[in-house]
């Protein structure tokens, strides 16, 4: 079956101030792929998935979902069209039980009381908490509120899934149920992944795209980008 485009930016920038953070960048998801985006630190990497999400107005350029210019929706629209992200900072209500952070999520698409319990346990138990639910969240360890908030994505039933450094504070074990998790996801959305652990990216990735300054430095399969010398210059360090 041909590639279908899912997501298309066109020239999107954003400048604060002096600085470039994404200056023109023409990047593309097809429908289904697991698409890694890596980059040193500052490269541009959050600041072109927050425009893609809604939560960084771009300076310049467009981007279009499903054909469609969304450039102008909010945040909360494009949620709507099907895109969700966990930012890199946990975004979870502490305060709350994990079971109830899932279900405030999941309740604008599951209705009646019995079906949100339902999926509320099949989400938590899809990433591993299920044992978890009565738990406030606020006093779970980190990685498992990094797993809450995939949770929390998977709710909401997301064409597009987009994860800034999931793995960061996990431990092995939790890094190998997160790459079995997002294989299983991808199944059902496109997922778009900011991961700095390269053993990951190597392992989920079906294309990467190597952010630098600002720009796309590089994209490719993964054997095609660890072979690249200028990648290998600027990012992998050797
Ligand atoms: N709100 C802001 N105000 C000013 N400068 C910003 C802002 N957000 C990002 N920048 C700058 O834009 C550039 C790109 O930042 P961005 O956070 O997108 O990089 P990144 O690739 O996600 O880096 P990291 O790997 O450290 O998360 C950096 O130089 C950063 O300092
Ligand atoms: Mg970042």
């Amino acid at each position: 079956m041909a590639a279908v485009t899912l997501l298309a930016t066109e020239g999107l920038s954003r400048h604060f101030g002096g600085v470039k953070a994404v200056d023109g960048v023409d990047f593309a998801l097809d429908r289904g792929e697991i698409r890694a985006i890596i980059g040193p630190n500052g490269a541009g990497k959050t600041t072109l998935v927050g425009m893609i999400c809604g939560r960084i107005d771009p300076s310049r350029g467009r981007v279009r979902f499903e054909d469609r210019d969304i450039t102008g929706l909010s945040a909360w629209a494009r949620v709507q069209r099907g895109i969700a992200y966990t930012f890199q900072i946990t975004s979870v209500f502490g305060g709350l039980t994990c079971f109830d952070n899932v279900a405030l999520a999941a309740q604008r698409r599951v209705h009646g009381h019995r079906a949100l319990d339902r999926e509320v346990a099949r989400l938590l138990g899809r990433v591993g908490l299920a044992d978890r639910a009565g738990v406030v969240a606020g006093v779970l360890p980190y990685g498992h509120q990094r797993l809450l908030e995939i949770a929390l994505g998977l709710a909401l039933k997301p064409k597009l899934l987009i994860l800034d450094e999931p793995t960061q504070g996990l431990s092995d074990a939790e890094i190998d149920h997160f790459c079995a998790l997002i294989r299983d996801v991808a199944a059902e959305a496109t997922v778009l992944l900011i991961e700095h652990n390269m053993a990951v990216v190597m392992e989920l990735a079906q294309r990467i795209t190597v952010m630098d300054n600002g720009r796309i430095l590089a994209e490719g399969a993964p054997e095609e980008i660890r072979a690249n010398p200028q990648v290998q210059e600027a990012y992998l360090g050797s």
